[in-house]
């Protein structure tokens, strides 16, 4: 079943230039950062404001670095991403997940296990947004904040069709509505972090806590 028919968008919004398997393009490690310094910060500072310190983290869409702030303690990061060799890198993870979302949206995570979750600049990526915005509602404590941030970059070939003929605002719009299909989230704010300095990468946010008993 294509959990993405219940969207108020067409199918094609999910296609991708490149619908080969995100394994083979996630095969080889990138060790590098995907937003400069400015726009990292501006992710670290929201990291800072919305996730409480000894919290169980979960970074989604993880790679080498997850941009926790490094004098904050955590009780529990786990991340889950495309590429081994990126997530044994990390230090921040204390346990890691190789999983394709795209395939399997479904979490591998008991009901609520995390007090905050993070989606670094890979929301664009994601095939079936809506059915993993529902498991992170489930794997997710009540009250917990989900950050998604986006800059203005991505592969290309990889990115939804949606995200390529929408503007900034419009992103967040975009994102919004995924929390907003699923069900399960409130609080949701929509949040240019952009840093001021207006040479850095643009970093937008949404962010949104889980509302269930
Ligand atoms: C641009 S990188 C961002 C990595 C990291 N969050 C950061 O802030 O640097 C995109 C990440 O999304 C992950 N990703 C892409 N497609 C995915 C998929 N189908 N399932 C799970 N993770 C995926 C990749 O493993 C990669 O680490």
């Amino acid at each position: 079943m294509n959990s993405n028919t219940n969207l108020p968008f067409p199918e094609g919004a999910f296609r991708r230039a490149d619908e080969s398997p995100d394994e083979d393009f996630y095969r080889h490690p990138r060790f590098v950062t995907h937003i400069d310094e400015g726009a990292i910060a501006a992710v670290t500072q929201l990291y800072r404001e919305y996730f409480p310190a000894n919290a169980a983290l979960l970074d989604l869409m993880s790679s080498w670095v997850s941009h926790l702030p490094a004098d904050v303690t955590y009780r529990r990061v786990v991340g889950l991403g495309m590429n081994e060799p990126e997530l044994r890198a990390n230090p921040r993870l204390d346990a890691h997940v190789v999983q394709d979302l795209n395939r399997q949206p479904g979490l591998p995570f008991e009901d609520n296990t995390f007090d905050g979750a993070a989606i670094c600049v890979s929301v664009d990526y994601l095939t079936q947004p809506v059915a993993v915005m529902r498991e992170l509602v489930r794997v997710m404590n009540p009250g917990a904040p989900l950050v998604i941030t986006f800059s203005n970059r991505c592969f290309p070939t990889k990115a939804i069709a949606a995200w390529h003929i929408l503007d900034d605002a419009e992103r967040m719009d975009l994102v919004a509505q995924y929390l907003a299909t699923a069900g399960g989230w409130h609080a949701v704010e929509l949040l240019d972090r952009s840093p001021r300095s207006g040479r850095s990468d643009p970093l937008y946010a949404v962010i949104g806590r889980v509302n269930k008993p």
